[in-house]
């Protein structure tokens, strides 16, 4: 659905996506009278937001439509910057019109007046092909508001929307406190809607072929397509679009087409920010409402293996570390949370016996819900879960203390 097969390997041009059917939708938008259609369009459906908390896109673009204001905003976020995801920046590098087709659908159902098509500073080639996407566009005559491409700095953070609505206006790219939401106050104080870069492809999509055919494919709760990263120890590696709904034992085994070498499976992370899914469940549909059973979700698909010579632990300390490194410092709770995660797993890793389950179990129990932004339970939902489903590695690594007791 958003990664057509194609003959050029290139970034698709205006000729190609229209060829395709592009920009039907925007024109069909255009011509109504009444341009929040679309969003009982997108409500019907029931598309969520693939920025990683699958929030329901129609109820977003509903606070922004109802805001009187003369000038609201809309800014498709490609800001990817989580190891082993790669899925915004090969949407944009390969289908910049897509993405813009969706950005100018959703400022007309919600009234923007101006559009911001944002990535981050190493996305050379992504950028590129979304300034010519817009070039191209606004020669064709196409653009009913002006568009600007706008990159933030290379971190992690920068790509939650209202550190990205900072660096937009060329501010530090931290999060913001929230109330307001963007809808309410975003972009230099007005209404602005933010959505991730493959939402807003669906929503070329959806526009161009109908709710219906979009929600036709999917589970009950979790509609149309969604891609993802391959890891390179599959056969086949890279970026993936596939049907909510195909298992992970499916997605690793005829998609990724198995492991290049010997080794098995034992889990699967969906996503940095996640869960880990054991290989006993690997039969679980992929959909949001499957996945929260298993205390995981699909995040925005950036695969990694735990297999059978994984040394969990260090990898969970390198997940570990990559959240210290990467928060903003901005908030106690997170600089403390994230510091301390990597303490005790270091600790762990040491062999200094156990205790370490407890503490950071009321660790995460103690700072959640304390941040600005969701770093802290993103960061907290990987290591709590090692922990939990990897006990025995554990365990083994810890070793029964000096004392034979608590001293992690
Ligand atoms: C630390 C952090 C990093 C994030 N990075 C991204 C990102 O790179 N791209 C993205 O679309 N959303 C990212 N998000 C989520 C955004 O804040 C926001 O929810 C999303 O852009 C909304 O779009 P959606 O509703 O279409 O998913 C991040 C959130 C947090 C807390
Ligand atoms: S929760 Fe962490 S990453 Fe988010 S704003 Fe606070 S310090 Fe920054």
């Amino acid at each position: 659905m958003l990664l057509p097969s194609r003959t050029s390997e290139g970034p698709e041009t205006l000729a190609e996506y229209q060829a395709r059917g592009g920009y039907e939708g925007l024109r069909r938008l255009r011509d109504t009278d009444d341009p929040t259609g679309l969003i009982d369009e997108v409500e019907t459906a029931g598309l969520r937001g693939r920025g990683g908390a699958a929030f329901p896109t129609a109820r977003k673009w509903r606070l922004a439509a109802a805001a009187t204001s003369a000038q609201k905003h809309v800014v498709a976020n490609g800001g990817e910057h989580e190891p082993g995801s790669d899925k915004d920046r090969h949407l944009v590098e390969h289908h910049a019109h897509a993405v813009l087709e969706g950005l100018l659908l959703a400022g007309l159902a919600t009234g923007a007046t101006k559009g911001w098509i944002y990535l981050i500073e190493d996305m050379t080639g992504p950028r590129q092909s979304a300034e010519r996407a817009v070039q191209e566009a606004e020669a064709a005559g196409l653009l009913p508001f002006p568009v600007e491409v706008r990159c933030g700095p290379t971190t992690y953070v920068a790509g939650e929307e209202t550190a990205a609505l900072n660096a937009i206006e060329g501010q530090p790219a931290k999060p913001r406190k929230k109330p307001p939401f963007p809808g309410e106050a975003g972009l230099f104080g007005e209404p602005t809607t933010v959505n991730n870069v493959e939402t807003f492809a669906h929503v070329a999509w959806i526009a161009r072929h109908g709710a219906d055919a979009f929600a036709a494919v999917g589970t009950a709760e979790s509609k149309g397509t969604l891609l993802v990263t391959l890891p390179t120890e599959l056969q086949n590696p890279g970026v993936h679009e596939v049907p909510f709904g195909t298992t992970y034992r499916e997605l690793l085994d005829e998609v990724g087409g198995g492991v290049r070498d010997d080794r098995e499976v034992r889990a699967v992370l969906p996503a940095m920010s996640c869960g880990f899914l054991l290989a006993e469940h690997f039969d679980t549909p992929i959909a949001y409402e499957t996945l929260a059973d298993k205390n995981t979700s699909p995040g925005c698909g950036g695969i990694r293996l735990v297999l059978t010579d994984t040394d969990v632990v260090a990898l969970t300390i390198e997940i570990a570390e990559f959240f210290m490194r990467e928060q903003c410092g901005q908030c106690p709770p997170c600089r403390m949370e994230t510091n301390q995660f990597v303490h005790i797993l270091g600790a762990v890793q040491a062999g200094k016996g156990p205790g370490y389950d407890d503490k950071l179990t009321k660790l995460a129990a103690f700072t959640r819900k304390k941040g600005q932004c969701s770093l802290i339970e993103m960061a907290a939902a990987p290591v709590l879960s090692a922990v939990a489903l990897f006990a025995e590695d554990f365990a083994a690594a810890a070793g029964p203390g000096a004392n034979g007791g608590d001293d992690a």
